[in-house]
């Protein structure tokens, strides 16, 4: 059971009890603004229960335009295991330079870099003008590809206009999961596919850690916490679409971030599952691990080597039949 409420999901008994108790409000229809108001009060999911997924981000975080200019260097998935990685969805799937492909919040396409450089048409849209700009620029002679203003919440394309949708780092700026899942399926053909593009560890710095575990001594972070994958393969199961989980475990990299770095990314408020922490808090711990990590030797300038690895899921529309589809 899933449903969107302030500050996130949340699911279990609970929330199943509540959209009971609402149905049954609405039903009757006496007073329902008063009851619902008291029914969510008495049956609100506890701090444990929620599942991060917000869109709530505070005042001051700055917007993706600015934020555009070095995205590109904070998204490092060296292209080459990209590449590698749809030669193997290829194979799997049959996916080849004659699909149609939409790269939703394409960024700055770095995601449908090596896609364009195999053949592959791309369109990519994204609300971000500085993101397509960069898109824009970066396409080469013989490429494929089209980077335009679009909305993944509510897609500009017909039904059935594409063959392959890819997703990262999407849904925790949006925050209605459901929506977009529902305008992937539609945009897509049946038998079509969306690949999730996820980078584990890439951004699992000692800064970080440490703030993660300031947040979690404060009650911030929710015990069942389970992450917005799987969020994502929670909603696209309420379509009917087929996951595959593809093990690309082997395509790793090594990168290296000084602690200065990573509490720039904490301050510009990067990862989404601090989102709900309250702005002077945020900010009074914020200053406490630069303090602690400042008097450590090395200090600010100490570099932590991480080993990201990707991570790829898979689903996929059913054909009209309801089969599984899988081209090839
Ligand atoms: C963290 S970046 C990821 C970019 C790209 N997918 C990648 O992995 O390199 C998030 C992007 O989502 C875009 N975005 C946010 N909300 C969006 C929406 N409703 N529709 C389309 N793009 C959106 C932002 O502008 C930003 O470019």
């Amino acid at each position: 059971m899933w449903d969107r409420h302030p500050h996130g999901y949340f699911e279990g008994r609970r929330a199943k009890l509540f959209f009971k108790t609402m149905k049954l409000i609405h039903r009757v229809g006496v007073a329902p603004d008063i009851l619902t108001t008291l029914a969510y009060w008495v049956l609100r999911p506890r701090r444990s229960e929620w599942i991060v997924m917000t869109n709530t981000r505070r005042e001051d975080t700055p917007d993706r335009d600015t934020l555009a200019a070095w995205h590109d260097s904070t998204r490092d998935i060296p292209a080459d295991l990209l590449g590698d990685c749809y030669t193997r969805i290829g194979a799997l799937t049959g996916m080849d330079s004659t699909c149609k492909v939409l790269d939703v919040n394409c960024g700055t396409s770095r995601l449908s870099t090596p896609l364009m450089d195999s053949g592959h048409e791309v369109t990519g849209i994204d609300t971000s003008s500085a993101m397509l700009e960069q898109a824009n620029s970066q396409l080469q002679t013989g490429w494929r590809g089209s980077f335009v203003h679009g909305d993944a919440t509510r897609i500009q394309f017909p039904e059935h206009s594409f063959d392959v949708a890819i997703i990262s780092r999407l849904l925790l700026n949006i925050g209605n999961a459901g929506q977009v899942t529902q305008e992937l399926s539609r945009i897509l053909r049946p038998g079509g596919f969306v690949i999730v593009v996820h980078a584990k560890n890439a951004f699992d710095s000692t800064p970080r850690r440490h703030f993660r575990d300031m947040c979690d001594e404060r009650g911030y972070l929710p015990q069942r916490h389970k992450g917005v994958r799987y969020v994502i393969s929670s909603v696209f199961s309420t379509l009917n679409m087929t996951h595959l989980q593809l093990d690309v475990s082997d395509l790793k990299w090594t990168k290296t971030m000084t602690y200065r770095e990573s509490i720039e990314h904490l301050r510009l408020q990067l990862h989404a599952e601090f989102w709900l922490v309250p702005p002077v808090e945020y900010d009074q711990m914020l200053g406490q691990v630069q303090e602690k990590l400042a008097r450590q030797p090395g200090g600010l300038e100490t570099e932590d080597i991480l080993n990201p690895t990707l991570e790829v899921d898979l689903y996929m529309k059913p054909e009209p039949a309801h089969e599984p589809g899988v081209r090839g």
